[in-house]
């Protein structure tokens, strides 16, 4: 399932080269605000021009439904790639077309353009096979590397690739490496750790993590769920009602392999210079909300930490964009940090922590991938990665 023929296995020079690569950053003033995912992108890239291949990019930015939406360009974003891949990237204004054929034909071995937001034609999202004809025309060989959107049947994630022979590039390869066959068979001890707002919205991935981990640590607003469910009153503390009887089951069900909060950073109102104080559980004053993770939890969820082979962590423990409430969230990524089996984090809020405390370098893996990565978490097949080849095909039809 994860083992997909990639760019080092095939012959490469002369080729012309689609690469779906996930451009899909935030931009602040018409600059790319956060190059993450852009220098994720560039072992690939460096790769096939060093291999002879001619690299036609194309990524989606934002949603813009469809319609052509010029803040949403991905101008900027070539312009960025050029400075950090020490290289003009060029760029063309449309991704399908005769200018977009023209400039593509020009290309020589060795260099690059990006293509623009393919979003911007209502095809993408509907997966039009036309659409993904003209796209895949323009190469002789699809290369996908953006993990982000491998959830998405769109045609230029998966269309495409029922057109011309289609490969996984580096970055692809080792989030299928860590999320997928690492959590397909887990080394023991396996702790898990989830966070963020809402439990309905990862309900398959607590029970995927539920049957694999040998803990599952449970913080963030998540936890005030679980919290009200095993009898708390949690005040005015987020708490997803609908889901109560179910945070239940699952917390008869797991028993002592669920950890839960010991101490709560509380607030008088949702605000970065609110009250706080620390509490447990069971003394949240009236009117006020749980905003972090206190203390003794960071102590004792670093405590189950020790000696994992697998550490999982999806999910900020508190509202860490408020400076008071993100002492939680800190202390468990140097705790992760610290161990030294396979640590791997899952994107969006928990990659952006481990970023800001600067301890990127010290995990084994930090996903590009958002909603990607929950979803191969969860353990379900991912469209943009079932369409590849498999590794152990001969040819390459
Ligand atoms: C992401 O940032 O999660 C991906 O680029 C996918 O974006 P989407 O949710 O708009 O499809």
């Amino acid at each position: 399932m994860f083992d997909k023929k990639t760019i080092r296995d095939v012959l490469l020079m002369g080729q012309r080269v689609l690469v779906r690569v996930d451009f899909n950053v935030p931009l602040d003033n018409g600059n790319v605000a956060d190059d993450t995912r852009l220098l994720a992108s560039i072992p690939t890239i460096k790769y096939l021009i060093e291999n002879g291949a001619t690299v036609v990019l194309c990524s989606h930015l934002g949603r813009p439904k469809g319609k052509i939406v010029p803040s949403l360009s991905l101008r900027p974003v070539a312009k960025r790639l050029s400075e950090l891949l020490g290289q003009e990237v060029g760029f063309v204004g449309d991704c399908i077309g005769p200018e977009v054929r023209k400039a593509v034909e020009k290309l020589q071995s060795g260099e690059i353009i990006l293509l623009e937001n393919t979003r911007f034609h209502p095809e993408e999202g509907a997966n039009d096979p036309d659409f993904a004809g003209e796209l895949a025309s323009l190469a002789d060989l699809f290369v996908n590397d953006a993990f982000g959107s491998a959830h998405r049947a769109h045609a230029s994630t998966e269309g495409v690739a029922h057109h011309i022979p289609a490969i996984a590039g580096f970055l692809l390869e080792k989030e299928l490496k860590y999320l997928g066959a690492a959590l397909e068979k887990p080394e023991h001890p396996f702790v898990a750790i989830l966070g963020g707002a809402k439990i309905s919205d990862k309900i398959g991935v607590v029970q995927r993590l539920l049957d694999q981990a040998d803990q599952l640590l449970i913080g963030g607003a998540m936890a005030n769920t679980f919290l009200a469910a095993a009898g708390n009153d949690m005040a005015s503390s987020l708490v997803e009602e609908d889901s109560l009887a179910l945070a239940k089951t699952l917390l008869d069900e797991a028993g002592s392999r669920l950890m839960l909060p010991v101490d709560l950073v509380v607030a008088d109102a949702f605000s970065e210079d609110a009250e706080k104080l620390i509490v447990t559980p069971d003394e949240v004053p009236a009117d006020w909300r749980a905003m972090d993770i206190g203390p003794n939890t960071v102590e004792k969820f670093g405590e189950a930490l020790k000696g994992a082979q697998l550490v999982v962590w999806n999910g900020p423990m508190g509202v860490f964009e408020f400076g008071p409430f993100s002492a939680g969230t800190k202390g468990l990524a140097e705790a992760v940090a610290e161990c030294e089996g396979t640590t791997i984090v899952g994107g969006g809020d928990s990659a952006a922590a481990i970023r800001q405390a600067g301890l990127t370098d010290k995990i084994d893996h930090v996903s590009t991938g958002g909603g990607a990565s929950l979803e191969l978490i969860e353990g379900k097949a991912l469209p943009g990665v079932e369409i590849l080849l498999d590794h152990d095909i001969k040819d390459l039809r």
